[in-house]
């Protein structure tokens, strides 16, 4: 009998159109001869409708505008056990931070990717370092900022990230993702300006050091033994991979295998399955790392849990280059979201 399978595409979160070309992308390649497919669409708003439209509709968002083939509550079909498995194909804040997967372990019902804590914990940035630094993982030195605490002493906060960091540094909130609410200050006016940027969408707010740094990445798949793709590189075409160099400059290049000798390839992997393993990843999650152009160290940049995943995004072109094609590694999640549920 075929599974049903749930994929959830949209959401609340500011990666809402980027989740809907990820999700159409499953969508048309995902093996209808295993699965019987149910494509749910959150609204900005978070309300939940099954579309049962043309998938293009889903990518250029006309699909909440079709009322034809639109079936309203579509959470019923996870209220009523109408699928055995969600694909969560959500971005950021409300999809890949635990919540969807606190809805669907209440309801018991398998979801790819990892579980609740491992997925609120990599959605935020400072806790991420929190735990990490706790077994030696290497990362940017950093400062943190909590709204509060800034709009009472601006100027003692702005001194101490000057004498613990200097210049350049990365602004980012702490739950951020596609690059939104993340600038990089030069200077100190930049820095205020880049708290109240990022103090938009966070209370909590990490101030880094610049790494000057290539961009290398690495695709974990698995559950209790996870294993790794061969990592990419990326080379942003704007000063750093900003929203812009991510979604819409072309000149962005994405490089398979990443240009490092195969003993750094092969020390990030088992770098990667390490940290992994750390914050209790399941399913799958993309590793990112930062490699000092100067001293060829790598950071830890930060783990997404539910990567871009058309098919020409990082995460699963990553695979492909390891022989696993894109129909493969959506086989692989939906089983993976079993085995793990069921122990
Ligand atoms: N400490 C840092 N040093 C150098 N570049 C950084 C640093 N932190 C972030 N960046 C740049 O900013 C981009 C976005 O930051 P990242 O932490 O990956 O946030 P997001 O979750 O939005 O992808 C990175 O891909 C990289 O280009
Ligand atoms: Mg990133």
């Amino acid at each position: 009998m075929k599974k049903k399978v749930a994929v959830l595409f949209g959401g609340q979160s500011t990666e809402h159109e980027v989740s809907r070309v990820s999700a159409t992308s499953v969508l048309r390649n995902i093996d209808l001869r295993k699965y019987e497919v149910y494509p749910i669409g959150i609204t900005k708003d978070g309300v939940w409708i099954e579309y049962k439209g043309n998938y293009d509709n889903i990518e250029n968002g006309a699909w909440e505008k079709d009322e034809f083939y639109k079936v309203p509550e579509g959470q019923k079909i996870l209220f009523n056990k109408e699928v055995d498995v969600v694909l969560p194909i959500l971005h950021g804040l409300y999809g890949e931070d635990g919540t969807i997967q606190g809805l669907c372990k209440l309801l018991q019902i398998p979801c790819g990717g990892p579980g609740v804590l491992s997925s609120a914990l990599c959605m935020d940035k400072v806790y991420t370092k929190y735990v990490l630094e706790n077994f030696g993982i290497k990362q940017a030195d950093y400062v943190v900022v909590e709204k509060f605490i800034f709009e009472k002493d601006k100027e003692e906060i702005i001194n101490r990230i000057e004498n613990k960091l200097g210049y350049d540094v990365f602004i980012k909130p702490s739950n951020s993702g596609s690059s939104v609410g993340i600038s990089k200050a030069h200077n100190r006016e930049e820095l205020i300006k880049g708290l109240e940027e990022a103090l938009k969408f966070d209370r909590k707010v990490l101030v880094e050091e610049a790494i000057n740094a290539r961009e290398v990445e690495v695709a974990v798949l698995g559950n209790d033994e996870p294993i790794a793709a061969v990592p990419g590189e990326i080379i942003p075409a704007n000063e750093f991979y900003d929203f812009e160099a991510k979604y819409t400059n072309a000149e962005s290049k994405l490089l398979i295998p990443a240009g490092i000798d195969e003993l750094a390839l092969e020390s990030i992997k088992s770098e990667a399955i390490k940290i992994y393993r750390i914050l209790d990843c399941a399913g799958m999650a993309r590793v990112d790392f930062l490699l000092d152009k100067v001293t060829g160290e790598f950071y830890l940049n930060e783990i997404n849990t539910l990567p871009g995943f058309t098919k020409i995004s990082m995460y699963p072109k990553m695979w492909q280059a390891s022989g696993k094609k894109y129909s493969d590694l959506i086989d692989d999640l939906i089983e993976l979201a079993i085995e793990r549920n069921n122990n």
